[in-house]
């Protein structure tokens, strides 16, 4: 959780700064000391003589630290680059910088001076959500199962210096929904960082209602094996079949409108370990493959996220949980399952797991008449050939859902890109022994195929997929990176049109 007190104040000559450390952003294009007349003479002094030494030159994501004087214990400056590159991405740069800085640091409190770069209305409340997030998701670090446990960062309490661009409340209100944002996607990290044998589809379900307790407006119910057979949900149990671990069908509904308001849906793939079962996966990086919760995981950040953010809208998220391994219980290539909605899958491959989980969860979610559904997975190791670690695959059938996905995931530089699902590739999925395959029988596009999969059972409604095998972690440095919450969160506040 947010271990900073984050607040906003309007910048005034008249009140000079008193702080352990005062950020001063520096453009790299623009002549100094002339911006920090309003710091008060010492200061702009000590920053004029640094820069005129030409050791800072304002290049984007750069840091000085100088010794301050008076109130002013230190300062460091930052470089903001070009002022017309300021807007798009400089920002982001420069404030990451920022908060690795003050991180780094002893200084327990900050005072971030924005209110000379003259940002405009339209722009600030980006780079506040930006700074906020970045400050929070920087201060996480995994270490919940380390014996020694990592010393708490010492800075307490950021102020950010703002100009006329904004009220007061409103600079507040964004560094907020900054820091609600990564909150979210740190509790994804968590979530997805844990190794197999502690982040069980129990511990997910234990995770859902720990989220039903703290937020009154979360609802949490879970469906056992034994429920889910009374479903017909063939195709997701057959992917536990090999494990000790029961299945886990988790619902958590969080509800911010009308009960007669029609929610939007997000449905996670939470595959605790995907050993490929019988299909057994290769020694090497296996153990990437406790990561294969991802999407999950970003179900739970987003959900925590829009109900500290109290969205006025329904949401209802869904985790497909199961444990994917090898057994003599286990399903073996060839063998046919009926998933929920009637359709026959031929399993010729028990390494494609996620789409199995994930269609009768989709059928699932078409009792809430959702407005919309967005599913997202770890789902094919061919979304890292196709778009690497950089963006998320869209697929949809509506390209009004599919560009709004994108549209998101740029403003809030989480991004994703849209790839076909066209009939072309479908037919790859032919069975003769069933309905559909499991895979494709060609090798080419293995990212397609498993969304054509998964749309064969998404006909009723508006939906659309994320492929974030290449997005919710790294191999190096391992870990989880909380994507695609923001992306996620960003796309509902559209709808919420907050
Ligand atoms: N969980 C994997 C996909 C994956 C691979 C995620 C690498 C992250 C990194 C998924 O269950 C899987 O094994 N997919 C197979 C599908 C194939 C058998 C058609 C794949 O991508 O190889
Ligand atoms: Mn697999
Ligand atoms: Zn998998």
């Amino acid at each position: 959780m947010s271990q900073f007190a984050l607040t906003a104040r309007k910048f005034s000559s008249s009140t000079p700064a008193k702080t352990q450390c005062l950020v001063v952003p520096v453009f790299s294009d623009s002549k100094a000391p002339k911006g920090f007349n309003g710091l008060g003479e010492a200061i702009s002094d000590l920053i004029g003589k640094a820069l005129e030494l030409g050791d800072f030159t304002g290049k984007t994501g750069t840091t000085a630290w100088l010794t301050g004087d008076g109130p002013v214990q230190r300062i460091v400056l930052v470089g903001a680059g070009k002022s017309s590159d300021f807007a798009a991405s400089g920002h982001r740069q420069m404030l990451s910088a920022a908060a690795n800085a003050l991180l780094k640091g002893k200084a327990k409190d900050a005072l971030v001076h924005l209110a000379d770069l003259k940002i405009d209305g339209e722009t600030l409340p980006r780079v506040l959500e930006w700074f906020s997030r970045e400050l929070a998701m920087t201060a996480y670090h995994y270490d919940e199962t380390l014996s020694e446990k990592k010393p708490k960062p010492s800075l307490k309490k950021v102020t950010v210096d703002i100009g006329d661009e904004l009220t007061v409340a409103r600079a507040r209100l964004h560094l907020e929904i900054g820091q609600s944002i990564a909150n979210g996607a740190n509790l994804a990290r968590e979530l997805v960082n844990l190794p197999g044998n502690i982040c069980t589809p129990r511990y997910l379900s234990s995770q859902a209602r720990k989220l039903a307790r703290r937020y009154t407006t979360i609802k949490a119910t879970v469906l056992d094996e034994k429920k889910m057979k009374s479903l017909g949900m063939g195709s997701l149990l057959s992917v536990g079949h090999g494990s000790d671990e029961p299945s886990q069908l988790i619902i958590m509904e969080y509800k911010g409108a009308g009960a007669k308001t029609r929610p939007y849906a997000l449905v996670g793939k939470g595959i605790t370990f995907d050993t490929g079962g019988i299909s057994l996966k290769p020694g090497p990086k296996m153990d990437e493959m406790k990561f294969d919760m991802g999407g999950a995981g970003s179900v739970f950040g987003t959900l925590q996220a829009i109900a500290d953010m109290e969205l006025p809208i329904n949401v209802v998220g869904v985790v497909a949980a199961a444990e994917n391994m090898p057994s003599g219980r286990a399903t073996k290539p060839g063998d046919v399952v009926t998933s929920m909605s009637g359709q026959t899958i031929e399993v010729l491959n028990t390494d494609a797991e996620g789409r199995l989980v994930l269609c009768d969860a989709l059928t699932y979610v078409g009792r809430y008449n959702p407005a919309e559904v967005v599913d997202i997975a770890t789902l094919t190791g061919a979304i890292i050939v196709s778009l690497g670690n950089v963006a998320s695959g869209v697929f949809a059938n509506d390209d009004e859902l599919a560009a709004t996905l994108v549209q998101a995931g740029q403003q809030c530089h989480d991004r994703a890109w849209q790839l076909p699902i066209w009939s072309d590739y479908d037919k790859q999925l032919e069975s003769k022994f069933a309905d559909i395959a499991n895979i494709g029988s060609g090798p080419g596009a293995g990212s397609i195929t498993a969304a054509c999969f998964l749309a064969r059972f998404t006909k009723d409604y508006r939906w659309a997929h994320l492929d974030v095998a290449g997005t919710a972690f790294r191999s190096a440095p391992k870990g989880a990176t909380g994507r695609p919450v923001p992306l996620l969160v960003e796309y509902l506040r559209k709808r919420a049109g907050k």
